[in-house]
């Protein structure tokens, strides 16, 4: 019945995690998927999320309703968009609690499908792989437009004002706001607002991804783009909590949809929580209340604040240490594209085949694309990764 069926490629992503974890060698390190780990290499358990924990306890776990947790919804709102936003204040800003930010962007991808179909799908090249697959297995075509300049390591700015611009009026278009994944590379607020001009010209759907507010300047600076877009247009906006709450496996995000007014926003969250009854029924209910509850308190949150600030600081002292002992090794490898990027990642510009060389000789892992998890790196093993990189970049 099913021996047409054809294997599994793998993800550049995940399959590679799991490369990883196969691997018997002691000494290897996970540069590849994008999670954070401490100083002693472990995925931090936040203090504030603990305190979440003793709070919620063992209580009864009814279904939450379709669209989550209303503390959690609330939660969201605030955090990305700010207190007094002004479409907060107008209501009408339809958010949901997600499966993870993939879940957020599964459920947009769904919603636009049924609202705005045929569209074209324009991500950034490069994006995040899953961007293409998740919208695509919602039926749309997707095409890229340009992000990295390689020659210069940094945004190809005229190349995608270009692409936006000649793109058919009403495309759907992609964006991270903030902490681009995979080049660590990210608009200025110049820039920010020149593509502004351009997708509110063309009537662009746009789709923010942010999943990593709070790794870039801080939190409030980091949602600074999607609060002054969503002042100027109706957009989506996918967030995740994977990362800057360190609660992966738990699987909360947020998808918020900024509409023209009260009316659309309750009839556009109908269809969201139809779309969520049609693929899971309603969102899990552990994670969803360690985040409203850390949220909803103010010394949960400003705790919280402060330890996100410290995963932030931590990832740029790790750049600035790996810089410094790459440097020392050798003078012809360029590092400054480690101080200049930000976020979880790098975009190191080494070949394919220079990641599989780190890979193979030091069970040093980076994704294929040569994306680097900085997030991963600590005092002990930047020795390593510095030879490694230094050896494969001289190959
Ligand atoms: C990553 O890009 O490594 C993370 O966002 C994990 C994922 O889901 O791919």
């Amino acid at each position: 019945m099913f021996g047409h069926v054809e294997p599994f490629a793998g993800d550049p992503i995940l399959s590679l995690n799991d490369s990883f974890k196969a691997d018997p060698r002691a000494e290897k390190v996970n540069l590849s998927i994008g999670v954070y780990t401490d100083e002693k290499g472990r995925i931090p358990v936040l203090g504030s999320v603990r305190s979440a924990y003793e709070r919620i306890g063992f209580a009864e776990r009814p279904y939450l309703p379709m669209e989550g947790h209303p503390g959690y919804r609330e939660g969201v709102q605030k955090l990305v968009f700010g207190g007094g936003h002004p479409a907060r204040a107008e209501k009408r800003i339809a958010t949901i609690q997600t499966i993870g930010g993939t879940g957020a962007v599964g459920i947009a991808a769904d919603f636009l499908a049924k609202h705005t179909p045929g569209r074209t799908v324009l991500v950034s090249d490069p994006t995040w792989e899953n961007h293409h697959g998740l919208f695509q297995r919602a039926g749309f075509r997707t095409t890229t437009y340009p992000y990295w300049d390689r020659a210069n390591r940094s945004v190809d700015f005229t190349g995608m004002v270009r692409a936006l611009e000649a793109a058919e009026a009403g495309s759907i278009v992609i964006l991270q706001p903030v902490c681009h994944n995979p080049t660590g590379v990210d608009l200025s607020e110049e820039q920010q607002t020149a593509v502004t001009d351009v997708l509110v010209a063309k009537g662009h759907i746009v789709v923010f991804d942010m999943a990593y507010q709070g790794f870039g300047t801080s939190i409030e600076a980091d949602a600074a783009f999607v609060r002054r877009f969503a002042e100027r247009a109706s957009c989506l906006v996918a967030n995740s909590f994977s990362k800057n709450f360190s609660l992966y496996g738990e699987r909360c995000g947020g998808l918020s949809i900024v509409c023209r007014d009260a009316d659309e926003a309750e009839r556009v969250l109908g269809q969201l929580k139809l779309a969520v009854r049609r693929s899971y029924s309603s969102p899990p209910m552990t994670g969803g209340l360690l985040v409203a509850t850390v949220l909803g308190d103010d010394t949960l949150r400003a705790r919280w604040i402060a330890e996100v600030d410290g995963m932030r600081t931590r990832m740029d002292a790790m750049r600035r240490l790996l810089a410094e002992r790459i440097r020392a090794l050798s003078n012809e490898v360029d590092v400054d594209f480690l101080l200049s990027q930000r976020g979880m990642f790098s975009f190191t510009g080494l070949s394919e085949q220079q990641v599989r060389d780190m890979r193979e000789k030091d069970g040093v892992y980076l994704v294929g694309s040569g994306r680097m998890c900085v997030a991963g790196l600590n005092a002990d093993n930047v020795p390593k990764v510095a030879e490694s990189f230094v050896a494969a970049s001289q190959a």
